[in-house]
């Protein structure tokens, strides 16, 4: 019987001193826009700051509602405003940083489930691996090269063609 695998790698910095200058700054504003996300529900701010390819920085932030479902993780603020600001262009990197009012904000988080399938998709249409910047208000970064790796033998549009 044929076996496959699945693995990939990533960079693991122990602070963001570790990191080159741009990554560095993407990360600060994503730590700086947790500030404008509306969390009063989970207290749990969630800040995304894209680099496009066109040079144009965008912030995301994650949205709740009394309604749960109806809230919306930073990640799909994030992509669903480069669409609408800049359609079709590509994203070069995402930074992801997060404030815990509950507990400690000192380690990587990384996407949820549905975030992962809409930065797959996002990945693929514009035909360019988006880089990911994982860090929380201190402790290790985590950088991923290509967000499609969070999601092996992911559901893709190819199958409804
Ligand atoms: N959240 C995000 O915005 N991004 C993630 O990657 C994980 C979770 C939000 C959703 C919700 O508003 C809060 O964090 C707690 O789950």
């Amino acid at each position: 019987m044929p076996e496959q695998k699945f693995e990939f790698s990533y960079d693991v910095y122990d602070s963001i001193e570790e990191l080159n200058s741009e990554d560095a700054w993407l990360l600060n504003e994503a730590k700086e826009v947790t500030q404008d996300a509306y969390a009063p529900y989970s207290n749990f701010r969630v800040g995304a700051v894209a680099k496009l390819s066109n040079g144009e920085i965008v912030a995301g932030t994650n949205q709740e509602n009394a309604s749960f479902p109806a809230g919306l993780c930073a990640e799909r603020v994030l992509l669903a405003s480069v669409s609408s600001i800049y359609p079709n262009t590509a994203i070069e990197s995402i930074a992801i940083s997060y404030q815990s009012n509950g507990g400690s904000s000192n380690h990587p988080i990384s996407p949820c489930g549905v975030c992962r399938q809409t930065l797959q998709e996002f990945e693929q249409r514009t035909n360019r691996p988006i880089r990911l910047i994982l860090g929380g208000m201190e402790g290790k970064i985590f950088i991923i090269n290509k967000s499609g790796f969070l999601l092996p033998l992911a559901f893709t549009s190819e199958e409804l063609r």
